[in-house]
């Protein structure tokens, strides 16, 4: 089975909305786990917009699942990530004012620095996963950067899933199997739904995670978060 792991920004969103602790972040994340989520994911941004820094500090005890701290590794976020050890660590080349993670990273022209900041979260025992297009040579590439896994960049499949979801599918099917091929454990992310989920998993071989933030939070306001949870996990079995 694939593993969900929810992405929780968007809670740390609404909370910062009003300044308090309304929604609590930690209570969210211990009943994502609740219901039957198996990881969370936090996506800690240099200005802090959503997740704070100690964010991440007061849901490490608290997170029984796979933890997984994604983002752009600058020095505050490589220490961070050292200090607090999660599971996993996904690194992804986000600007600083970026909105969203956009695209993924260009494993070739960024391959000494990717292979450095790998080497030094796999000396900490943290496994390293690494946001990437479908592009066969950044997935070719980022093998010799050292990464256990690649997250693949679902966007433009989501994109266009509605008007074809055969097209929007076949570039990632080529880019899981080389990746499987070459030995590297396979994520994905970013604009997948209940519409478009069930679809890519069954068409991906070897997809070991997804991470869902910003529809699943916007499903929970329909069907509540424990119900909402199960449709995801229903898609993913
Ligand atoms: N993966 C990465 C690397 C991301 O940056 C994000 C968004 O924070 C996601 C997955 C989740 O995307 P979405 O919120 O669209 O589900």
């Amino acid at each position: 089975m694939t593993k969900l792991s929810v992405n929780i920004n968007k809670i740390a969103t609404i909370r910062n909305a009003r300044g308090n602790n309304l929604p609590n972040l930690v209570q969210v994340a211990k009943d994502c786990e609740k219901f039957g989520a198996q990881g969370i994911t936090v996506h800690p941004r240099p200005d802090e917009r959503h997740i704070t820094y100690q964010d991440v500090y007061d849901l490490k005890p608290v997170v029984n699942t796979e933890f997984n701290i994604e983002g752009f590794p600058n020095t505050s976020f490589i220490n961070l990530v050292l200090d607090v050890k999660p599971h996993q660590v996904t690194l992804v080349p986000d600007p600083p004012g970026v909105l969203t993670s956009n695209a993924g990273w260009d494993t070739l022209k960024q391959k000494d620095f990717l292979k450095e900041v790998i080497s030094e979260f796999k000396s900490a025992r943290i496994r390293t996963s690494i946001f990437v297009d479908t592009e066969i040579a950044n997935i070719e590439n980022a093998v010799s950067t050292g990464t256990d896994r690649i997250e693949l960049y679902t966007g433009p499949y989501a994109e266009n899933f509605n008007s074809n979801k055969e097209n929007a599918i076949n570039s990632f099917i080529q880019a899981a199997n080389l990746a499987n091929e070459l030995g590297l454990g396979i994520n994905a992310g970013h604009d997948l739904n209940l519409n478009n989920l069930n679809y890519f998993k069954n068409n991906i071989n070897g997809l070991l995670e997804v991470s869902i933030g910003h529809a699943l939070i916007c499903d929970l306001l329909y069907f509540g978060l424990e119900n909402t949870i199960k449709k995801y996990l229903n898609y993913l079995k």
